[in-house]
């Protein structure tokens, strides 16, 4: 069982993605944290996200740099989108990816192109969706509550412009796949969100 759950920033795939996990006893890959790495390495060298050289001896980044919290921020969510836009950098972490979604017994894998490119033969492929102030309410409160000082019109614009990056990329842009189910959570609470995604594996396994 191959499930690949794509969508938006902040659009609850991440939850979703976690909850099918648990449900269905899968292990689970959060693709976004590799993208992430890459970027956060490249700071690390002193490098620049946008130029594809530095981006690509970025993704020789150590395993331990998935272990660091600073990965989960908004300034490492910037980064990973301008390095994700290289062709190179998405060729070097391609591999890893796919052979995750092809152990034996199956995965779950979140991100942006899973069920486009990575795995496109995976029978349940889900695109979570959410207007962008469902989006940036639900960032803005779990900033808040990490104690950091944000508005929501600020963390709005900065997912705008994410959005518009990942979904322009020449190479493996955010789009739904064809055979995809849409899962719109801007009206849905956690529960609800995830009782959608499962209902929607679940059909697509009895209905191949
Ligand atoms: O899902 P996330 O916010 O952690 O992803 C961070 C960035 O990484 C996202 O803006 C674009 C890039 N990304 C990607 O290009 N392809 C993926 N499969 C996952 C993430």
């Amino acid at each position: 069982m191959i499930i690949a759950v794509d969508g938006p920033t902040a659009s609850g795939k991440g939850t979703i993605a976690k909850a099918l996990a648990a449900h269905f006893g899968l292990p689970h890959l959060d693709t976004g944290l590799l993208y992430r790495a890459v970027g956060r390495q490249v700071m690390l060298n002193g490098g620049d996200p946008d130029n594809a050289a530095d981006a690509l001896a970025a993704c020789a980044f150590a395993e331990g740099l998935l272990d660091d919290p600073e990965l989960r921020s908004e300034a490492s969510g910037g980064l990973a989108s301008r390095v994700s836009v290289h062709p190179d950098v998405r060729r070097a972490l391609f591999e890893r990816q796919r052979n995750f979604a092809l152990q034996a017994g199956g995965a779950v894998l979140d991100g942006r192109d899973i069920g486009t490119v990575i795995v496109p033969e995976a029978p349940a492929k889900l695109f979570v969706i959410a207007s962008v102030e469902a989006r940036a309410e639900r960032r803005w409160k779990e900033m808040i509550g990490r104690g950091e000082d944000v508005s929501r019109e600020s963390i709005a614009d900065d997912l705008r412009r994410r959005d518009e990056r990942d979904t322009q990329r020449a190479q493996a842009p955010l789009v739904a796949a064809r055979d995809s189910v849409t899962i719109d959570t801007s009206l849905l609470n956690r529960e609800e969100a995830i009782a959608a995604a499962i209902a929607a594996v679940r059909q697509r396994h009895e209905s191949p």
